[in-house]
């Protein structure tokens, strides 16, 4: 019997690993620059913060680094373990760690928190002295018109999706305001446009990141509202050959624990 996986409680989000592995593998292959900012040394503690199905925890831990991945999802947790790498269930905005890492990671997974005053802190907290967070998430005008076209389809159906995503993407000044305010030394903080294909087209994308959003609706109303969205972005992030590229932002930064 299939298991439905928990829905986070925050964003109303499911992750179902089967889904992420077919629709979402680009979030792992596409992070080496995050990667190579963060530099990882043979030896070094590292904390993988949203760790996910372990993809790039696996990679990181290949580099000789002695990787911990931390997930609030059961399911990814699961799907991690089978990669026999060392990981936990935690909430992001309640780390127990402290001082004992000398970086702290995270790709893709810090636009899912709403509390970044939380999050930020148990960072602070869980690294070193002289420790690194190196990061990359979703930044200013993310899957703009993405959203903008969902926020529209959705509104007669009374769904505010801006609302109900939850999701955080901010400014350089804004996040390296935030990092400051909780004791980190920015060393860089870019946003960056990275428009990325979509190998199995919108119609996955959208029920793989905004389900959470779309399972407001009932079936049949769902389905009306996907197509009347996929139609409004066609023109915009489909081109000639039926190739989808969804209109990514990135925000890459470096801080340190002073
Ligand atoms: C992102 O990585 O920017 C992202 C992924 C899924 C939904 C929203 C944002």
């Amino acid at each position: 019997m299939d298991t439905i996986p928990p829905r986070d409680t925050t964003t109303g989000q499911t992750w179902n690993t089967e889904a992420y592995a077919a629709n979402g593998r680009f979030v792992a292959t596409l992070a080496s620059s995050v990667v190579a900012l963060l530099a990882p040394q043979p030896g070094e503690h590292i904390l993988d913060l949203g760790c996910g199905d372990g993809a790039l925890t696996e990679q990181l831990a290949a580099t000789g680094a002695v990787l911990l991945g931390v997930d609030a999802s059961s399911t990814m947790i699961s799907a991690a373990r089978q990669r026999n790498l060392n990981v936990e269930q935690h909430d992001a905005t309640a780390l127990p760690f402290h001082q004992q890492f000398d970086a702290v990671f995270s790709n893709a997974a810090l636009h899912w928190i709403t509390n970044q005053q939380a999050v930020l802190t148990g960072v602070h907290r869980a690294l070193r002295s002289g420790g690194r967070f190196v990061a990359e998430m979703g930044g200013q005008g993310n899957i703009a018109a993405i959203r903008t076209a969902l926020q529209a389809v959705l509104a007669p159906y009374h769904v505010d999706a801006e609302a109900t995503a939850a999701s955080f993407f901010p400014s350089p000044a804004t996040y390296r305001h935030l990092l400051e305010s909780v004791g980190f030394t920015v060393q860089s903080i870019d946003l960056i446009p990275r428009p990325t294909p979509l190998p199995n087209g919108m119609d996955s994308w959208l029920n793989t990141f905004r389900n959470g959003v779309l399972d407001h609706l009932n079936p049949a109303a769902r389905a009306t509202a996907l197509a009347a969205t996929i139609a409004l972005l066609k023109p915009v992030l489909c081109d000639a050959d039926g190739n989808w590229t969804a209109d990514y932002v990135r925000l890459r930064f470096h801080a340190t624990r002073s």
